[in-house]
């Protein structure tokens, strides 16, 4: 009986599809008033005045909180920041009359009702004083410098130094290519709206329900900045409606929920609307310049990426972009820089497969360019240049079946059909094009704790604080739980998304399969020591001599490795503890030391067909196949619809999603989803995903590297490419808007 390695469907699938999972907005506490914020309308300045006369005069508004009259925090003076902060000084609501980026808040409106709350704040009055402010990164290349160093960019280092002689290399080169992508800003966008709901406990106790991918990361902030201990927070997130990212710090709508819950002494809720989720954190602008370098064999003799991007005056946020062709490609001659551009906009913050999908769009469309200019069939150019080690490190991968994912997916999708010249490959009056990239990412894995123990009733009782935004980590968490103990689903409860629970990060990265399932597996072992101890100790145990290596778990029994008959059953072992719960508390930590030897990561391939229009140039993703690498796959359905998930954000990163930045008034001119386009149903055909057999015993104790992101970055550069074969025209901004190919 093994749950991991199959397909289940989430446990918790009912409650969501029923509507009877609850979301932070969804909790209808006694006495609750609401809170609606109110944003900055001008993009640099300051207030001069707020009359918030008229909106206090409105029936039902209890309180407007402004800079003038918001509570003494001691935040206000300390050095404090959020678990993913970037270096910097992080942004404080209602600090002082200063106005840093649009749409910034500046009032919180308290009111017995949210319609009256949204009324009152039509009724406020503020003047300001405006000031010149820059918001294009294209205008403010000149002003590119490096990113600062902090805690938060350990997992952000700067860029590979250079090797060899690049422009030397470059120049003898006889085949290259030089390319400049540009990427513009795009938002998260989750379908569940930032809300906080506040419960006011007394004895200066919360419980929290919040909007975020990390309860204990929400905890510590609302504790450090409002002067409170950590076991009088509480934070739940036991449903989270998508992240993306833009739940790895908390938002702006926990401090003003948090804050007027305590001034008021009341229950309260902050919830933002669609347009406000556009003003707390996106992906940025980046410009990338790229030059790579190759003999008349194919082999790379040179690459170079230059990444420039946007950040924020007050904080240095940092994404990996321009390291990602050597991690892939081996080349003697190497040159890499990626350089910050402050703005008056709010800091970026991390949004799906952060820097990789950026990055691989432009390294893969220049791969596709060379492959043309050698004559040579792109994926053949690929595997000419396959690294057997990490040219980047000179580290060898823990495992690497990327060569499979290449082959898989060339012989799924019909590679070989393909006829290389752009525009030949025709269906009626569609143009036919066919392009494909390669996808890599990290294999995070971070510290967790997880407790774990077995109950009277011989249930498995598994606990961490980590939230599940959809990625079915529920199912997964159980599913790994369960095999510990050769038990069935329903004898296995796991308890998470909330902060009260054991230390676990945000989830992101793709690495909570990885970190929690991890620590399940190294508490459990000692669960089953602690179990065994136990069992010696029952009256004329037949266990009394065993050895921990010699026992299996199975059935809510222990027993002695093919001797079934010889056993115990686990909840006679807590019978004897007086019924109580045996249980243990075990940290999971990546073996960092071991593996700083190796490098770690996923990989992947896709392969793309485009129909265009031969008249209106309308373009459709008709195929689109996905191999992927990434370990063991604990659910093979839950991690297909990550994949497929992630190639629908690959669709819509290459064709459909772009903020719009009014440059004149510093400002995002679509924040809606009418406006902010993804695609929908009809735009999505057919996505196939493959998992290639990627075994790896050093990663960690479940040989799992975790799928999320990795379905993604390789998707918009096999869509450009196909867009390439099908009409001779190199597009190279995101999203590609169909009217360039007219
Ligand atoms: Mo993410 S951008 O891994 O939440």
């Amino acid at each position: 009986m093994t749950q991991i390695g199959k397909a289940i469907s989430r446990l918790e699938g009912w409650q969501k599809v029923t509507g009877s999972a609850k979301y932070a907005g969804d909790y209808n506490v006694p006495d609750l008033l609401y809170g609606y914020v109110v944003n900055s309308t001008i993009t640099k300045g300051h207030i001069i005045s707020i009359d918030t006369s008229d909106a206090l005069a409105l029936p039902g508004v209890i309180k407007v909180f402004t800079h003038q009259n918001r509570p003494g925090l001691a935040w206000f003076d300390i050095m404090y920041t959020d678990m993913d902060a970037p270096p910097g000084t992080v942004f404080k609501p209602l600090h002082d009359n200063e106005i840093k980026y649009n749409g910034q808040p500046v009032a919180l409106i308290v009111a017995e009702r949210f319609e009256i709350a949204r009324e009152a704040s039509a009724l406020i009055k503020i003047k300001y004083e405006e000031m010149h402010f820059e918001t294009r990164l294209d205008r403010n290349i000149e002003k590119g410098r490096n990113a600062k160093k902090g805690l938060a960019t350990a997992l952000k280092p700067p860029p590979p130094k250079p090797k060899g002689d690049f422009s030397l290399a470059y120049d003898e080169s006889p085949f290259k290519v030089a390319t400049e992508y540009r990427h513009s800003t795009e938002h998260h966008n989750p379908m569940e709206l930032f809300a906080t709901t506040t419960v006011y406990e007394g004895d200066g106790k919360l419980t929290i329900y919040d909007k975020t991918q990390g309860t204990i990361n929400s905890q510590i902030y609302v504790a450090n900045i409002f002067g409170l201990h950590f076991k009088d927070v509480r934070v739940l997130a036991p449903f989270v409606g998508g992240g993306f990212g833009s739940g790895l710090r908390p938002q702006y709508q926990l401090f003003f929920s948090v804050m007027a819950a305590l001034e008021l002494k009341r229950n309260v809720r902050v919830t933002l609307d669609r347009k406000q989720m556009y003003s707390f954190g996106h992906r940025p602008q980046v410009i990338q310049k790229l030059r790579f370098a190759a003999e008349t064999n194919g082999k790379l003799t040179a690459l170079s990426h230059l990444a420039l991007s946007e950040t924020s005056q007050f904080e240095d946020y940092a994404e990996l972009v321009a390291e990602w062709s050597h991690k892939l490609y081996p080349a003697n001659n190497t040159l890499f820089s990626y350089k910050l551009v402050p703005l008056d906009l709010y800091t970026p913050i991390d949004m799906r497969a952060p820097g990789g999908s950026t990055a691989l769009h432009a390294i893969e469309c220049t791969m596709d360019e060379l492959a043309y200019q050698l004559k040579m069939d792109p994926l053949e150019l690929r595997l000419k240049n396959y690294a057997e080690i990490d040219p980047s490190t000179d580290k060898p991968f823990t495992s690497k079946a990327l060569k499979d994912c290449y082959l898989k997916a060339a012989e799924k999708f019909g590679w070989n059909e393909r006829n290389p010249e752009p525009g030949s490959m025709t269906h009626g009056n569609k143009l036919i094009g066919y392009g494909m990239a390669t996808g890599i990412w990290d294999a995070y894995q971070f510290p967790a704790r997880v407790e774990i123990g077995v109950n009277a009733e011989g249930k498995l009782l598994v606990n961490n604080a980590t939230t599940d935004i959809g990625t079915g980590t529920l199912t997964v968490m159980t599913q790994i739980a369960a095999d510990q103990f050769g038990l069935s689903l329903d004898e296995v409860t796991f308890g998470y998304g909330d902060s009260k629970k054991p230390f676990s990060m945000f989830q992101g990265g793709s690495a909570m399969t990885a970190s929690t399932g991890s620590a399940i597996v190294i508490a459990a072992n000692v669960l089953k020591k602690k179990l065994l101890d136990k069992a010696k100790e029952i009256t004329n145990s037949p266990l009394k001599d065993a050895e921990l290596k010699d026992v299996m778990f199975t059935h809510g029994r222990m027993y002695l490795k093919n001797q079934v008959e010889v056993y115990v059953m686990l909840t006679d072992i807590v019978q004897a503890n007086k019924g109580k719960t045996i249980k243990t508390t075990n940290l999971g930590a990546p073996h960092m030391f071991d593996l700083r030897k190796y490098s770690k990561m996923t990989h992947s391939a896709a392969f793309v067909e485009v129909e265009i229009d031969k008249d209106l140039k309308t373009i459709t993703v008709t195929r689109a196949v996905t191999a992927v690498a990434a370990g063991k796959i604990i659910n093979p359905k839950t991690a297909t619809s990550q994949i497929t998930g992630s190639m629908v954000w690959g669709i819509s990163k290459a064709l459909y999603e772009e903020t719009i930045l009014d440059e004149n008034l510093g400002k995002y001119m679509n924040m809606n989803l009418g406006e902010y386009h993804i695609p929908v149903h009809a735009d999505i055909k057919q996505l196939e995903v493959i998992f290639v057999e990627e075994k790896d015993e050093l990663i960690n104790e479940l040989g799992v590297k975790g799928v999320g992101e990795i379905g993604l970055v390789a998707i918009p550069a096999a869509i450009a490419n196909a867009i390439f074969h099908a009409t001779g025209k190199r597009i190279n901004n995101l999203p590609i808007h169909f009217d360039e190919l007219l």
